[in-house]
């Protein structure tokens, strides 16, 4: 049964399986005070990082994907023969098209089966997610694999010490399927917000000298206004966050896990504090991991279900937010 309506979308659309993938390389804050004038001390009060994890040379966005769904067919009794649409969230494709989606299909063989990949930045694995759902919701498709993949590390510039200090690579897949007649719904309510107009204090350069008006720095490179990011993302995120709860007519206290986006320690304390949701409830892996973007969502989904911290029936609120700059959000109720 779906209800569709202006502010929710129910189905019982699902996640059947979880997996993830994070390079083999560590970059410790000691490595890093190699590298450029900062201290582990610095990085640690100022972020909460204390290393991240850095793809091989000739790893690539890619490879990434699949070995986060390697890792999930090795966990759990899923085939993917019959997935019908493949949904990759990254800022760091290996190449522009084709699209990183279309290399997974290639790889795992699958017949019949669509293949786009979203730019949403660290927003990216909820917006891909939410248009999971959404195509499931619609009777279009029935069995979608998205995946949330990042190499950062190929277009941080490690001599700039106000970015090189907070990303790391990783990847993190789920298979979302149809729910049988009269399974309770899982995807629950859906958020999406954008504030386009500040876009410039978080970019990485490519055709064009400019972002509307602004002029951009065209190295190739992540660049950003820390502090114009870090103001946008603890005033705006956690108004998002009350605007979803209230649309949806969930509360805090039903709540059982946050998983947001993992960009800084100090950004979702700021968030828990503001929001009122407890950092007990506060899934996170940035003290390991860094801020992967796109794939943080998924990384931190696939840790906390595998921990058994996350169990069926579970009220879930999964919340992206960053580049664009936009926000995305899920409510589910855990069916696995
Ligand atoms: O997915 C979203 C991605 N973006 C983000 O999450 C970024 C949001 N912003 C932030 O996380 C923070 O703004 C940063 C971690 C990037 C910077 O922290 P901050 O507390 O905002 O530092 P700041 O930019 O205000 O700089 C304070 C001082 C400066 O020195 P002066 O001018 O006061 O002498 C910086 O030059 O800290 C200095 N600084 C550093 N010192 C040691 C900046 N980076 C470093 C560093 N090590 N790595």
């Amino acid at each position: 049964m779906i209800t569709l309506n202006k502010h929710s979308y129910r189905t019982a659309a699902r996640i059947t399986a979880v997996g993830s993938y994070l390079p083999q390389r560590i970059l410790t804050n000691q490595d890093l005070e190699q590298i450029v004038e900062t201290s582990d001390e610095w990085i640690v009060q100022r972020t909460g990082i204390s290393e991240r994890r850095i793809a091989a040379e000739d790893e690539y966005c890619s490879d990434l994907c699949f070995a986060a769904v390697r890792n999930l067919v090795a966990k759990y009794d899923v085939q993917l023969g019959d997935v019908d649409y493949i949904i990759v969230a990254t800022t760091t494709p290996d190449t522009f098209f084709p699209q990183m989606a279309a290399r997974v299909q290639a790889e795992f063989g699958i017949d019949n089966c669509g293949a786009i990949d979203v730019q949403a930045a660290c927003a990216g694995f909820a917006a891909a997610l939410q248009l999971a759902g959404g195509l499931i919701a619609a009777g279009s498709h029935r069995k979608i694999l998205v995946i949330g993949a990042e190499t950062l590390s190929k277009i941080t510039d490690y001599t700039d010490r106000t970015t090189c200090i907070l990303f790391g690579d990783g990847a993190g897949a789920v298979l979302v399927e149809a729910g049988l007649p009269g399974d309770e719904p899982s995807f629950l309510d859906a958020i999406s917000l954008t504030d386009g107009g500040e876009g410039h204090h978080l970019y990485r350069s490519s055709l064009s000298p400019s972002i509307g008006a602004s002029p951009i720095k065209q190295n190739g490179y992540i660049v950003q206004n820390g502090r114009a990011v870090f103001r946008w993302a603890i005033s705006r995120v956690p108004e998002g966050i009350q605007q979803f709860l209230d649309q949806s007519g969930f509360t805090v206290s039903d709540l059982d896990w946050f998983i947001p986006h993992n960009p800084n320690m100090r950004i979702i304390d700021a968030v828990s504090e503001r929001t009122g949701i407890p950092l007990e409830k506060t899934i996170t892996t940035l003290k390991l991991t860094g801020n992967t973007s796109a794939a943080s969502i998924p990384i931190a989904l696939d840790a906390a279900v595998s921990d058994g911290r996350i169990r069926k029936g579970n009220l879930l609120l999964l919340y992206g937010f960053g580049g664009g700059l936009s926000q995305a959000g899920l409510i589910l109720r855990w069916a696995i």
